[in-house]
């Protein structure tokens, strides 16, 4: 899979809900990291739909690099 543009150089922890849908920006242009806002649109990009078993933090990956998107791998302290 091609990865996106870095939109950021570190994770951004957000409390998730369980069973609701989230739309993780793979492109990297969005202005509402880490979630889609459409800019993706005309290119091969496409968002990533989150869902999650457990309602918690989780560590949402920004560099777009990470190789288990849409978390963070620990990829961005390689940028
Ligand atoms: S923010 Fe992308 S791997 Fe950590």
């Amino acid at each position: 899979m091609e990865k996106g543009k870095v939109a950021g150089t570190s994770p951004m922890r957000i409390e998730l809900e369980a069973g609701k849908k989230y739309f993780w920006c793979s492109c990297g242009e969005s202005t509402n990291q880490p979630w889609c806002d459409g800019s993706h649109k005309g290119s091969d990009f496409s968002p990533v739909m989150v869902e999650v078993e457990e309602s918690r933090a989780y560590s949402m990956c920004t560099c777009k690099q990470s190789d288990r998107p849409h978390f963070c791998d620990g990829s961005h302290k390689k940028i």
